[in-house]
């Protein structure tokens, strides 16, 4: 592989990369190992890849990390998931206040296990002073769900006559205050968005690659990059 990291353009790394975490399952299986082992491996590769990306100067990654149609796995993945989760706090919150990341959270949290609530909410306070980077993990996400709770939530409180503009229905979205997404990267093969962000990835740029997401390393993210910075971003302009 061609050492992206060199020639990348420092000066025009994307600000918010939005990365769907794909073929964990297909990544066990063909080692025969238990889909579990799969996600274990999914979240491992999760830190270098933020240290590879803090280096570069991103300011955002938003990682798919379970999604409204994740409901519909088998109970015994799903648990998996969760306590994977809290493993992943438990073991990694120390590094990651060092780091000054700021560990943030989209989707409904109430599903979830009162542990896994406790453990998010934890990393959110606990970093919320940090600064290099925003590290937004999407649980219970989903992205037309994501529109629907900031149009209820602005009807709540919205003025006699007052009108929706886009300007406040991001300022609804469980996004609110970051800015949209630059770069969307999706592993495992399949080319499309899967209900993430869709707001917010109205004019990002797409990557998609065969890797399996265990398989994923920083320079698959260099390469990534690259191909972003070679693109010509119009915004519907010419
Ligand atoms: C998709 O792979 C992946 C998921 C549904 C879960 C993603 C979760 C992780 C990478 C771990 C999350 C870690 C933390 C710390 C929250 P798949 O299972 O659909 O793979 P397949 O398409 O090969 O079956």
């Amino acid at each position: 592989m061609k050492d992206y990291k060199r020639i990348i353009n420092r000066k025009d790394v994307p600000a918010h990369i939005a990365i769907i975490m794909d073929g964990n399952g297909r990544w066990a299986k063909k080692k025969s190992l238990p889909r579990s082992e799969g996600h274990r491996r999914g979240a491992e590769i999760i830190e270098p890849l933020m240290d590879a990306a803090i280096d570069l100067g991103i300011r955002i990654v938003s990682l798919y990390a379970f999604s409204t149609e994740n409901w519909s796995r088998p109970s015994t993945e799903i648990l998996s998931l969760w306590k994977l989760l809290d493993h992943f706090f438990n073991a990694k919150l120390d590094s990651i206040k060092s780091k000054g990341i700021r560990v943030e959270h989209s989707g409904i949290l109430k599903r979830l296990p009162a542990l896994s609530i406790q453990a998010i909410r934890n990393a959110v306070k606990e970093t919320r002073e940090n600064r290099t980077l925003v590290l937004n993990f999407c649980l219970n996400y989903g992205g037309r769900q994501d529109i629907v709770q900031a149009v209820n939530r602005w009807l709540e409180r919205r003025g006699t006559g007052e009108k929706m503009t886009m300007r406040k229905l991001e300022r609804h979205l469980f996004t609110a205050g970051l800015p949209s997404v630059d770069l969307v990267i999706r592993t495992g093969g399949e080319y499309r968005v899967s209900n993430f962000l869709v707001w917010q990835i109205a004019y990002a740029e797409l990557f998609f690659t065969d890797v399996l997401w265990p398989d994923f390393r920083p320079a698959h993210l260099y390469q990534a990059i690259y191909e972003y910075q070679q693109r010509e971003r119009r915004f519907g302009g010419l």
